[in-house]
């Protein structure tokens, strides 16, 4: 019998304690910019300097951070299971904390996308993203980051994972943006589903287990619980 198979769904929260911000916390992001002005295809044919100014603060503040205790717990949990993460974060930090299979639903800020081929990415050098960065077609490159308005290119892919996972982890998401959010839903009747977040988010489904508690402090209790249970 193959390693069971766990997914962890998570979201800015899980980054919360590295110094990354959230979006809908007070004194998350989208309390000091407005969405449509720096994470829509209209903002970027706006005013794409500004765009770009914006997710180089958000590539700068990435580099700097390092993986916190909920990062490095997810990525121990390989020990005895499968474990693919898919994440609506666009840092790297699952993958430095050392999971091996993680998915990015909205996108990856050290990436880079041709605005000529959205199959062309490329790993950006450095902190900054600038006009004039060109792909090898020669036309602008553009954060590899899925805006609001845009398709989610992995959300089947992620749905698929969803529904063959044993057992579910979410962290640090308010489940708001969909349809990234939906994900849960997809999740086998039968697979036990833990939540964990500082804030009580209403999960109203069957089988969902909620603690209260932030990234750090939950999720090395939860992921230690499930090393150590005995085989089933
Ligand atoms: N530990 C765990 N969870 C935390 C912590 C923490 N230290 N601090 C905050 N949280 C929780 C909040 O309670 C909230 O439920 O993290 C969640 C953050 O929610 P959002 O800010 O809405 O972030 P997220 O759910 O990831 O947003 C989804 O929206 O703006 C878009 O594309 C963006 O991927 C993002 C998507």
């Amino acid at each position: 019998m193959g390693r069971e198979r766990i997914v962890v769904f998570t979201g800015a929260g899980v980054s919360a304690e590295s110094g990354l911000r959230t979006f809908r916390d007070s004194g998350g992001l989208w309390e000091q910019y407005r969405v449509e002005d720096v994470a829509t295809p209209e903002a970027w044919r706006r005013d794409p300097a500004l765009v770009l100014r914006f997710y180089d603060e958000r590539r700068a503040q990435v580099l700097a951070a390092q993986p916190n205790a909920a990062h490095v717990a997810i990525a121990r949990l390989q020990e005895r299971f499968n474990v693919m993460v898919i994440t609506q974060n666009i840092d790297d930090l699952h993958e430095r904390a050392g999971s091996k299979q993680v998915l990015h639903l909205h996108g990856e800020i050290l990436l880079a996308r041709s605005t000529a081929d959205p199959a062309l990415v490329t790993r950006i050098n450095g902190p900054s993203l600038r006009l004039g960065d060109r792909c090898a077609l020669g036309s602008q490159l553009r954060p590899h980051i899925v805006w609001f308005g845009e398709a989610v290119p992995m959300m089947e892919t992620a749905t698929d994972e969803m529904a063959r996972a044993s057992r579910v982890l979410v962290v640090g998401t308010s489940l708001n943006v969909y349809p990234a959010a939906g994900l849960v839903h997809h999740a086998p009747r039968s697979a036990p589903m833990v939540l964990v977040d500082p804030q009580a988010i209403g999960l109203n489904r069957a089988g969902t287990r909620f603690i209260q508690a932030s990234a750090t402090e939950g999720v090395p209790r939860i992921a230690e619980e499930w090393l150590i249970e005995p085989n089933a």
